[in-house]
């Protein structure tokens, strides 16, 4: 076995290293069965209790991994080699960390899809110098769900999160800890994170080392879940709660079973869903969470698959045939021994999921995808763009027909305002759309309202070519006319290449 994975491993730094787009070579038409590795469940982390405060000590820290047999990866992470704890909180308690950058380059570290004051957001505005600490607090005010933490300065952030510097945050709040669902960490509540990761011969990660990288965003062909090559986790119970997050820097996941069961999705990035839904594929952008659960018989298996997403405007012509989404890949595979018992009813009803009604908006507001093939040509040439956000490439791809500029504020939004925001794509490419500060609903596509699986709080919603999606959302509790948040595109590789704009929220 140890034989076949090294022919592997030849395999695909052969044809990546080789060819413009790299050959199609799937996990699942490997048969490395006999050679996978337990999922690392990643240390949950709630914090000491300090002054009614619950305090997360974070260090940002270089390591070195071992996903390869026989290789060793440097790799970045939150307190660990890679990746970082999983933070859990409550709605309404207060939180504070310290975050000490022990890097020799500065890094930020920003709470995705939290409402937090524009001063503790973490993103482009509140770099943590070398071996500086960055102490935020806040009060968290989310519905349970799932979030996540990463890096976040322009031009870096594609190459810190692709080194480890992400995280998952779960949020508890009374109403979800009453219903019915597997809420046991690591046992019938799992951590996914989701990203696809290339190497080099040596076994140090590759990060874009072809024009479709940064065209495209970056694609690996190994899938890691929570730092994991080719994973299999032991189910304990009946029923699982998997919370999967794309962490993936660009690659938008079909995910499925490859026996083609059913599960039930319960949540959205930032809320459950009013009443669960079942589906036999999720889409998944990066950025995105979704919660699902897995009913299990005792002595099966499955594996959880990613597989060609083939929906409407999912990219067009050329970038279509180029695009990594097309690909079938083995995600994790689950495996049931003799099972615990599990509640198996599941409720009519979740939760109440906040809504605003499009009527009561006090604005409308227009941003437009744009860029691709133009901004290629410049991105071809050598060096630049990748390691600073300047030069050629931060024309590469535009909001509004702006590229990014820190000194720039976008939209100014009053305190207490309720509006829509209306995310058109004229680019020949999808693009998952991220709003700072808030949660919002979907109102439409195109004119066609959310789907089920879609009416949950969100925070990334992925624009198809050719659509306009409307969200609306409200703004509220903190004002900063100096400090902005960001909205940006959230395949890294767009994001450090211009497709983000500043917006403040103003009393
Ligand atoms: Cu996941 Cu601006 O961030
Ligand atoms: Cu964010
Ligand atoms: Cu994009």
């Amino acid at each position: 076995m140890a034989l076949s994975r090294r022919n592997f491993l030849k395999g695909i730094t052969a044809t990546s290293a080789g060819l413009a787009m790299p050959a199609i070579l799937t996990t699942s038409a490997l048969s490395y069965s006999s050679s996978l590795n337990a999922l690392k469940i990643p240390d949950i982390m709630t914090g000491a209790q300090q002054e009614g405060k619950r305090v997360f000590d974070l260090a940002i820290q270089q390591g070195t991994s071992h996903f390869l047999p026989q290789k060793k990866t440097a790799t970045l992470g939150y307190n660990n080699a890679y990746l970082g704890p999983v933070l859990r909180m409550r709605d309404g308690e207060q939180v504070s960390f310290h975050i000490k950058n022990n890097l020799r380059e500065s890094v930020s570290t920003h709470w995705h899809g939290m409402h937090v004051p524009a001063h503790a957001d973490g993103g482009p505005h509140q770099p943590i110098a070398p071996g500086k600490t960055w102490s935020p607090s806040f009060q968290v005010k989310q519905k349970s769900g799932t979030f996540w933490y990463h890096a976040h300065l322009p031009g870096k952030t594609g190459r810190h999160v692709y080194q480890g510097l992400a995280g998952m945050i779960i949020v508890d709040d009374d109403e979800s800890r009453s219903l019915p669902l597997p809420k046991e960490y690591g046992v019938d509540d799992i951590p996914l994170i989701v990203q696809d990761r290339r190497f080099h011969r040596n076994g140090e990660f590759q990060y874009i080392s072809m024009m479709p990288d940064r065209m495209m965003g970056m694609a690996g062909n190994v899938i890691l879940v929570n730092g994991t090559a080719h994973p299999q986790l032991t189910l304990k119970r009946q029923r699982t709660r998997l919370r999967l997050l794309n962490g993936s820097n660009a690659r938008i996941y079909n995910f499925g079973f490859d026996d083609n069961r059913s599960f039930y999705q319960i949540a959205t990035d930032g809320s459950l869903l009013a009443k669960a839904v079942r589906r036999k594929r999720l889409r998944l952008a990066p950025g995105e969470r979704a919660e699902i659960l897995v009913d299990f018989e005792p002595n099966s298996q499955a594996n959880l698959m990613t597989y060609p997403d083939r929906s409407a405007g999912s990219s067009m012509g050329m970038m279509r045939m180029m695009s990594r989404n097309n690909e079938t890949m083995q995600i994790i595979s689950l495996r049931a021994g003799s099972l615990g018992a599990s509640d198996m009813t599941l409720p009519k009803h979740l939760i109440e999921v906040p809504n605003w009604s499009p009527s009561n908006a006090d604005k409308i507001r227009r941003f437009d995808l744009q860029g691709g093939m133009m901004g290629m040509m410049g991105g071809m040439g050598r060096g630049s763009g990748m390691m600073g956000g300047g030069g050629m490439m931060s024309n590469m791809w535009r909001i509004n027909g702006k590229a990014m500029k820190l000194s720039r504020i976008d939209e100014r939004v009053a305190l207490n305002s309720i509006e829509i925001w209306e995310i058109s794509n004229s680019s020949m490419m999808v693009h998952p759309f991220h709003i700072h500060d808030i949660q919002f609903r979907i109102i439409d596509r195109n004119g066609r309202p959310a789907l089920a699986h879609e009416q949950g709080l969100k925070d990334t919603v992925l624009v198809n070519t050719g659509e306009t999606v409307r969200v609306i959302a409200e703004f509220k509790d903190y004002a900063n006319s100096k400090i902005p948040y960001m909205y940006h595109c959230h395949n890294l590789e767009h994001e450090d290449g211009g497709m983000m704009g500043q917006f403040t929220v103003e009393a």
